[in-house]
């Protein structure tokens, strides 16, 4: 090690060493191997202060951006794989139940109920789509009475949050029925990028980096004995499949939307004047 080097670890040292007295263990473990990491990113890259300035700089820009609704911070860690590689590491070994993917920024707590068969466009503008499916253990047996949240953007590739109205839309949530089945009529999912007029996208746009997502809808499913499951089914055969912006696709999570003609009767027994698209999704839950 050279007189440099020697400086440099101590220096890292002294500061992992800093976090030894915390009382709460996992905060201890957590705070020294950030410490750990960073300064190996600052030596590695050999950071200068004129970039750890902009660094902070961006930062500081994401907090002036963010509000109760707009969250630049959850952006970030999305295009950055991070909330990926969360999610990877929160579910190991849980091949038998349904993947898992990104929140997003656009989850909201208190959505409208609806009922079995129910519209979740609330005034959302977009393709009608008719999604059911079942929810199951591992073992297959139903999972009656499970929240089924769900959410997704207009055609526009807006979400209702997105709007100044005020105005829930393109979100609701249901409960399964004695076998485990739901069933919805929600939109045809387009792309749409994610808000890209902050600091994360001029970030995508330095890097040369489209802020397209796949188009896809949302779900987050609750049953009690069951782990929370949060996730999208994504729209088969679309060319953003391979390029979604915060690298949530999963090959199990792409459901086609089969194409049906204006007219053509729907599985709640209507003819409607447009076009509509219709899928399934299985979902099967790990228990807690
Ligand atoms: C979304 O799917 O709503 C989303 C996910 C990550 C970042 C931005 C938007
Ligand atoms: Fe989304």
């Amino acid at each position: 090690m050279t007189e440099q080097e020697t400086a440099e670890q101590e220096l890292t040292d002294k500061v992992v060493a800093s976090f030894d007295s915390a009382k709460d263990e996992r905060f201890r473990e957590v705070m020294r191997a950030l410490v750990r990491y960073a300064h190996a990113f600052v030596r590695e890259t050999r950071l200068t202060h004129d970039e750890w300035t902009a660094a902070i700089e961006f930062l500081t820009a994401a907090g002036h951006l963010t509000t109760d609704t707009r969250q630049e911070f959850v952006l970030l860690s999305d295009v950055l794989g991070i909330s990926m590689l969360t999610v990877a590491v929160n579910e190991p070994g849980l091949h038998e139940s349904t993947e898992s993917t990104v929140l997003g920024p656009f989850f909201v707590r208190d959505s409208p109920a609806i009922e079995l068969g129910g519209n979740i466009a609330g005034g959302a503008t977009g393709e009608p789509a008719w999604v059911e499916g079942r929810v199951t253990d591992t073992g297959g047996d139903p999972a009656p009475g499970a929240r089924v949240e769900v959410w997704e953007a207009d055609d526009d590739g807006m979400y209702d949050v997105q709007y100044d109205d005020g105005q829930l839309a393109g979100r609701a949530h249901l409960f399964t029925d004695a076998e485990g089945r739901y069933r919805f009529w929600g939109l045809t999912p387009t792309p749409y990028p994610i808000p890209d007029d902050g600091p994360v996208g001029r970030l995508l746009d330095h890097a040369g980096r489209s802020p397209m997502r796949a188009p896809h809808l949302h779900f987050m499913v609750t049953a009690p004995g069951f782990r929370r499951l949060v996730t999208h089914i994504f729209v088969a055969d679309d060319p953003w499949l391979d390029a979604d912006s915060v690298f949530g696709v999963k090959e199990s999570l792409v459901r086609p939307f089969d194409r049906h003609e204006a007219g053509t009767p729907t599985p709640d027994g209507r003819r409607p004047e447009g076009p509509w698209t219709s899928t399934t999704f299985d979902i099967v839950l790990a228990k807690e």
